[in-house]
């Protein structure tokens, strides 16, 4: 982001979403979720694409637009930590061991304490979000993840009043990732306690109905459909109630390039880009950026009264 504009991706590199779709089998079922996928952490990670599937409910919260091929979500990638091209994170995120793991939720909390992935997974049953994410380097896709709430670990812990923001850690292992301070690692990424409980704002821990692969944030990622998608820290490990509002690691490289809130805003520019438009993964001509990433409705009211110029 920071590095250079954004490069396109060749249209060679876009498999045809119906050989993807094929691959797709949700068993839209409520309750088996939380079991198949708990059992799920306990297999061997597959090599390539998981063969289990996780099962997921459908949600009333997701986009009918076309979705991204799988290709291009899992090989279009920033995951600074494992190389700053495009292509690196599913080159080399291989090395990341994600099980066991382990999400401690800690700060200004009632009942602070760690979350193994079973522990996880009981927190609520796995849906199917159907969002659009929106880089603020001008390209976009549409991505079933498979997730839950992050309200339902966060009321888990029980916040104190004090507690205002939401800080989120990522992992960091130099043996494994890049030693260069092309970001302050760990990772670093936060959100208003407000905008962290709101429904849209998921933990994902799976897309097109299985696993995440580690360059898409395995095990466990935020995602955020109205912010930029630097927003959506990878690979969490843990996860802070605060009371001021937490720095993050694109805000602390480039503070004029990069705020904290980073709502998907086509009338405010990037200094050196503009955002009005993008370019969806996978289509040629460019399209209209929306407000909120199309999410007005239900978030503009988070901001009112809010200069978004300013709070950016
Ligand atoms: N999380 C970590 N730990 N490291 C990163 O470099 N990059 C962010 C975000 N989360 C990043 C991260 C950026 S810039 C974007 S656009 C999204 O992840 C990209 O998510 P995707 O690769 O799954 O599309």
């Amino acid at each position: 982001m920071l590095i250079k504009r954004p490069p396109d991706i060749a249209p060679s590199e876009i498999t045809p979403r119906p050989l993807f779709d094929d691959r797709r089998r949700l068993i839209l079922k409520a309750g088996l979720g939380v079991a198949a996928g708990a059992a799920l952490w306990h297999g061997r990670p597959a090599p390539a694409r998981a063969a289990a599937k996780l099962d997921a409910l459908p949600s009333a919260l997701s986009t009918t637009e076309a979705q991204t091929a799988y290709k291009s979500i899992t090989t279009y990638n920033n995951y600074y930590e494992f190389g700053t091209d495009k292509a690196d994170p599913a080159r080399n995120a291989h090395k990341l061991v994600t099980r066991p793991w382990t999400v401690r939720v800690e700060g200004l909390a009632g009942k602070p304490r760690s979350f193994d992935l079973d522990q996880l997974l009981k927190l609520a049953p796995l849906e199917e979000r159907i969002y659009r994410l929106r880089c603020v380097e001008g390209w976009s896709m549409v991505i079933p993840w498979v997730g839950f709430p992050l309200a339902a670990l966060l009321k888990a812990v029980e916040p104190l009043g004090s507690a205002k923001y939401v800080e989120f850690l990522t992992h960091y292992d130099p043996e494994i990732m890049l030693r260069r301070p092309v970001l302050d690692w760990p990772y670093g990424e936060g959100l208003r306690l407000d905008e962290a409980l709101h429904p849209l704002t998921i933990l994902a821990v799976g897309l097109y109905g299985e696993l995440l692969p580690n360059q898409n944030g395995a095990p466990v990622r935020l995602v955020v459909p109205w912010k930029y998608g630097f927003k959506s820290a990878k690979s969490i490990v843990t996860i802070r109630l605060t009371e001021q509002q937490p720095p993050t690691a694109w805000n602390r490289a480039a503070p004029n390039e990069y705020g904290f809130y980073s709502n998907v805003n086509p009338a405010v520019a990037h200094p050196r880009w503009s955002q009005a438009s993008e370019r969806r993964i996978g289509e040629i001509r460019k399209r209209p950026t929306q407000l909120f990433n199309g999410y007005a409705e239900q978030v503009a009211s988070l901001y009112q009264g809010m200069d978004l110029r300013r709070n950016f």
